[in-house]
């Protein structure tokens, strides 16, 4: 047997073994909860509305009391922001970095400030931003009641809606950053036109060689698939799918709010958006949730699942998220770009 068939043979193995995995998992766990299962709801959206600020922050706004509860203080959260750590880390806790940094890392979407907060404990300065008022106030809360962060690392959060047209005027006085992320779908409440302005406004804000990390819903999530496909609700197994990546479905990111207009993105889409300003190269790609249960159902499953199943099956995600085909297949995908 050549190396191919060999390889070939070891990933269907190991995509027969995870269907069974978490086909065992579903017959056991009701994972499905309604009041956690954050875009439950979801519908076609018949025109697929461009979004707009007074249509999307409200329900930003009234996710952030219960976003670390349900969420980021999670068994399956602190597993998965884990996952995506070791990327940040690589991309910008650099040594480059810990002794003197050469401009701020700028964070979009930054939701209660879990990520800026683990840079500074690494002497990374952060300058996190979110259009939604309840994050930034959590995330300040958050800040000021952390006594671990190294003097003068301390991120400073500011309001900046992805959409607004200059950046530049709301992150004022910083004009250049060493680098960029977006973590955990901060971009999915984008159409892919304003995708598009974020990459050439972060040409412009980011120095050559800086790295931008985005970790974004991706289109196909093995788990959700068969877990759907198990209990024979196949709109939903295929919800992901079901329109073009322009359209969008209709979603609410928190009980009790407006539904909104949520595109799941491929790797290639990205990709291309970005490579398509010729400012940026890809370095890196690999699935954020590929065994481990998918982020809205964090509560649910941390409940029913045993911490030592979960530490394995992020284990096994470890093991096998960097290579293709399976940087399709997770609930997330993470996407590292230089800009060159
Ligand atoms: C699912 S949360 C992720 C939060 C955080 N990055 C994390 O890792 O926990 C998505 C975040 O993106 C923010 N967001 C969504 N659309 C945005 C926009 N147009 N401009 C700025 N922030 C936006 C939301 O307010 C929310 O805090």
């Amino acid at each position: 047997m050549n190396d191919d068939s060999l390889q070939s043979v070891a990933a269907k193995s190991i995509i027969v073994a995870a269907a069974l995995l978490i086909i065992w998992m579903g017959k056991r766990c009701a994972f499905h909860s309604r009041s956690t299962d954050l875009i439950a709801s979801s519908s076609k959206s018949k025109s697929a509305p461009r979004t707009n600020a007074t249509a999307t922050e409200a329900p930003f706004d009234n996710l952030a009391d219960v976003y670390d509860s349900s969420f980021c203080h999670t068994t399956v959260g602190r597993l998965l922001r884990h996952q995506t750590w070791k990327d940040l880390d690589e991309a910008f806790a650099t040594s480059k970095f810990k002794s003197k940094p050469a401009a701020p890392i700028l964070e979009i979407g930054c939701g209660t400030g879990d990520d800026a907060l683990h840079l500074a404990s690494q002497h990374v300065y952060v300058l996190a931003t979110d259009y939604s008022k309840g994050m930034i106030r959590k995330a300040r809360k958050k800040c000021s009641s952390n006594t671990t962060v190294p003097r003068g690392c301390q991120p400073t959060f500011k309001k900046l809606d992805l959409r607004d047209s200059h950046y530049d005027v709301s992150l004022e006085p910083i004009h250049k950053f060493a680098g960029a992320y977006c973590n955990f779908g901060g971009l999915n409440n984008l159409s892919p036109e304003d995708i598009g302005h974020l990459a050439n406004e972060l040409s412009e804000l980011i120095y050559p060689g800086g790295k931008v990390v985005l970790v974004v819903m991706g289109r196909f999530c093995l788990f959700e698939t068969l877990y759907y496909l198990w209990k024979c609700n196949f709109k939903r197994a295929f919800r992901r799918l079901e329109r073009s990546q322009n359209a969008g479905i209709a979603a609410r990111v928190a009980p009790n709010t407006k539904k909104q207009t949520v595109y799941f993105y491929s790797p290639g889409f990205m990709e291309k958006t970005f490579t398509d300003t010729s400012q940026f190269c890809v370095i890196r790609k690999r699935a954020i949730g590929l065994t481990l249960p998918p982020s809205l159902w964090s509560r649910s499953s941390s409940k029913k699942m045993h911490p030592s199943l979960l530490s394995f099956l992020s284990w096994v995600d470890s093991m096998m998220s960097g290579y293709w085909p399976f940087f399709y297949f997770g609930d997330h995908f993470l996407i590292e770009f230089k800009r060159l």
